[in-house]
């Protein structure tokens, strides 16, 4: 079948360029949107093709990203540089589902990625473009994720990767793997927004490829996390997504995989998208609820590290999205966080404290009745459980009491004695 062509669009002049014109933004200096001649596609005939290759053992079209390559960039093969990421689970979210008060809540866990996170899926989009413009060096400012998914994959690819990460601020699973796959990691005296400003100067002095989800391949890569969603319910749209917002890239892919799929007709009901920011990290909340202008946030501050961003690139894009889908915008506390955290993990299926404030902007937005109750929604779960091992504990341990969180669900372990005796005393009361 012949190729889908692609041209890169600004999102406020329309101004068109060359798809692989290595750039990230326009000359009016505001976002790149990937775009495609969808009236030469027909919805039905690519649904069948992307039905005929779910389930696909090996090679290229088995990754969760790829089998969807007619939407996201569709390249010749042998340039792709997959870990076979996505097919990431949709879970009933049991427990978690019942304490947001939305029992019919499904939660897609993106934390099964081969890195760990959603960030995957963005990247092998990202990382094959750099592979296409025969880039050999690539980097990314990031709270965590992103650049432990792009070292992982700049490894595979053979190129160098530079991470620019605030100092001391990020989970300590992530810095970890950074490190591990050999990312060049330079920790920035400042916060992530400081990282991100540093990373698009160095990049543009210094010729090396950004990485971030400025960049709009990443952008369509993780729109895939939507289309696998809806391949696994059938092609069923959900009543609402929720989703959580940090550099705000995540959501304006999923509202643009949403448009995309609505445009073609393989859809034809448009889901409601809720945003939820950290109350410490807020400026799309506060923009949207008081409706200002945008506004940056100063010295973002919140545990789910992964979202402590008071500046983020994709505000336009996903207000965009949010409108467009009749969607909404919530804020949750720190508390808030870490207790939907203990439920989704106690409900077995676990996530670190970014991906948690979905269950707990559920159960706000089920108590303000702006979600119903009976509702069908998907949360997404964004990193793993295992990322932030430290938030974990302190909270189970209630350790956190200094920063204002009570361990309310905490599970403290308890020393014994090696003595059956001891042993009978600690299950009495289980
Ligand atoms: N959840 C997790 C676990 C994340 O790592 C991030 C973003 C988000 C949610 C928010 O997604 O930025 O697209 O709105 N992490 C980035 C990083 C910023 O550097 O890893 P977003």
């Amino acid at each position: 079948m012949k190729k889908i062509k692609s041209y890169l669009e600004c999102i406020s002049c329309s101004k068109k360029y060359y798809i692989f014109d290595p750039r990230y933004t326009c000359t009016c200096g505001d976002l790149l949107d990937v775009k495609r001649d969808l009236s030469e596609i027909n919805g039905k005939k690519l649904v069948k093709k992307w039905e005929e290759r779910w389930g696909m053992k090996s090679g290229v079209l088995s990754s969760g990203v790829w089998r969807y390559k007619e939407l996201i960039i569709d390249v010749d093969k042998e340039k792709i540089i997959t870990k076979q990421e996505g097919n990431t689970r949709l879970y009933p979210s049991g427990l978690a589902g019942i304490y947001a008060g939305i029992p019919k809540l499904l939660l897609k866990h993106e934390g099964e990625n081969p890195s760990g996170s959603f960030k995957d899926r963005g990247m092998t989009a990202g990382v094959t473009v750099a592979n296409i413009l025969d880039s050999k060096m690539v980097a990314c400012a990031s709270t965590g994720n992103t650049s432990a998914s792009m070292a992982a994959y700049a490894s595979k690819a053979g190129f160098k990767s530079v991470i620019f990460i605030p100092s001391g601020k990020i989970a300590y699973g992530k810095l970890a793997q950074a490190l591990a796959y050999g990312g060049k990691t330079l920790q920035i005296e400042g916060n992530f927004d400081d990282a991100m400003e540093l990373v698009q100067k160095v990049c543009s002095e210094l010729d090396i490829y950004l990485l971030n989800s400025i960049n709009p391949f990443r952008i369509e890569g993780q729109k895939a996390i939507c289309f696998e969603v809806l391949q696994q319910l059938d092609w069923k749209v959900p009543d609402w997504f929720i989703i959580p917002g940090g550099n705000l890239g995540n959501n304006s892919a999923l509202s643009k995989a949403l448009m995309e799929l609505y445009e073609l007709g393989i859809i034809t009901k448009i889901p409601r998208i809720a945003v939820i920011q950290a109350a410490g990290a807020n400026p799309l909340y506060r923009m949207w609820k008081n409706k200002t202008a945008y506004k940056a946030v100063k010295n973002p501050d919140t545990i789910a590290t992964a979202i402590k961003i008071g500046n983020p690139v994709s505000w336009k894009k996903s207000l965009r999205g949010i409108e467009w889908s009749n969607g909404v915008v919530e804020e949750v506390t720190e508390q808030e966080i870490m207790d939907a955290k203990a439920m989704v993990d106690k409900a077995g299926i676990g996530a670190e404290p970014a991906s948690c404030c979905v269950v707990a902007g559920a159960k706000k937005l089920v108590e303000a009745g702006v979600i119903d109750k009976k509702a069908s929604a998907v949360g997404i779960l964004t990193g793993n459980i295992l990322k932030d091992p430290d938030a974990v504990i302190n909270y189970h341990m209630d350790r956190l009491k200094e920063v204002g969180i009570n361990g309310s669900y905490k599970n403290i372990p308890i020393q014994i004695p090696a003595d059956i005796q001891a042993v009978k005393t600690a299950l009495s009361n289980y």
